[in-house]
């Protein structure tokens, strides 16, 4: 039979260079569906796959996941397309505005604490974040909420007697627990948003293994590494693409010192890759997948431990379940008014 497998923002990136590595190692077994806001980008996507695996089957679906209507919808259309589904890839994020200290990152270069600036972006990464329409924090509803939701209302078809399905979070190393907050967890007060939704996604990865690994549903996290893409680009927004290109002889020489730097979108989902291969039950749920590059350009994965606890994850988890029932009133409140 064959896997039906759903990816979240899989028309650029890290997304689609695990589209294509699945597709290459399979591209008859599997029924792929792109999940994507812009089904402009999603439909070049598909064409992309396409031309190098002809016979595959790649669907467009689409998913707006800091819109929670958007998401409701979507996860209907997933319900009446497929019968079950055996990966879900939480893969799509955002980081906007982001601000980069550019006084933080040359006296982080002359300290200690250099590898893990360039590995993590610890103290040089802010951003600006918004609020969407729903009223929610739009990092929080983009990278988490909307997944969360997404979860909750694709429960029928990743939980089936005699199945077991997969959740795969696309996380960072910027993940920081000193980001995150249980009286803030939209992270409305900070400037780190982008740290605390990662965060919160690694914590809720534990819970969701807490409440369903014995109806046979799996969750895992992994960390890309440093990879250049539309989000790396956005960091530094007027940097003109032939300066990128210049740089990346300093970025191959920093990786003979830390194999975090995966540079590709392709090294990028080799522990995405990695996963869809294992068996969840042999899986470390505080553990983070990473995605690694030696400075020979060899991938591997190697998982570490997470900084997470089981009773913060158990809070985090009931505090979404309490926010996903406000939300769901106030959608239904929204359409009553609508429709009468
Ligand atoms: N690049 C890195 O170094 C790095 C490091 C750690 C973690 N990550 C994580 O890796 C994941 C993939 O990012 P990337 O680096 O591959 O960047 P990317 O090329 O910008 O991919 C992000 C994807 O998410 C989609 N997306 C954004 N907002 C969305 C929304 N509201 N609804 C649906 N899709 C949405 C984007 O769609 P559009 O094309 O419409 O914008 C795009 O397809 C993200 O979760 C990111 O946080 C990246």
């Amino acid at each position: 039979m064959n896997k039906v497998v759903l990816v979240t923002g899989a028309n650029s990136g890290i997304g689609l260079a695990l589209c294509e590595r699945l597709l290459s190692q399979d591209s008859e077994g599997l029924q792929l569906c792109l999940a994507c806001r812009n089904l402009q980008r999603a439909q070049a996507a598909r064409s992309a796959l396409l031309t190098s695996h002809p016979t595959a089957q790649v669907a467009l679906l689409h998913l707006d996941t800091s819109s929670m209507a958007s998401v409701l919808t979507a996860a209907q259309e997933v319900k009446r397309r497929y019968n079950r589904l055996d990966y879900l890839y939480l893969n799509a994020g955002i980081m906007p505005n982001p601000q980069f200290d550019v006084k933080a990152f040359f006296k982080g270069l002359f300290s200690s604490r250099i590898v893990s600036m360039f590995a993590t972006g610890e103290g040089i990464l802010t951003q600006q974040d918004g609020v969407t329409s729903d009223g929610l924090q739009q990092v929080f509803a983009t990278n988490l909420f909307g997944h969360f939701l997404l979860i909750r209302e694709l429960e029928p078809v990743l939980v089936q007697a005699g199945q077991t399905s997969r959740l795969i979070w696309t996380s960072s190393s910027n993940a920081r627990r000193s980001a995150f907050s249980l009286e803030d967890v939209q992270h409305q007060r900070g400037s780190e948003p982008y740290s605390s939704s990662k965060h919160a996604s690694d914590l809720l990865s534990l819970a969701l293994n807490t409440h369903h690994n014995s109806q046979g549903l799996y969750s895992s996290v992994i960390c890309p590494g440093f990879v250049m893409t539309n989000l790396t680009f956005g960091i530094l927004p007027s940097f003109p693409a032939f300066l990128w290109t210049l740089l990346m002889p300093v970025f191959w020489l920093i990786r003979m010192f830390t194999n975090t730097f995966t540079l590709t979108p392709y090294n990028g989902a080799e522990a995405l890759f990695w996963l869809f291969k294992q068996k969840p039950e042999s899986l470390d749920p505080r553990a983070k997948y990473h995605s690694l590059t030696s400075g020979l350009g060899n991938n591997y994965t190697q998982p570490r431990k997470m900084d997470i606890d089981l009773g913060t994850s158990e809070a985090l988890y009931e505090k979404l379940l309490q926010l996903e029932s406000e939300v769901r009133q106030k959608l239904k409140q929204k359409r009553i008014p609508e429709s009468s």
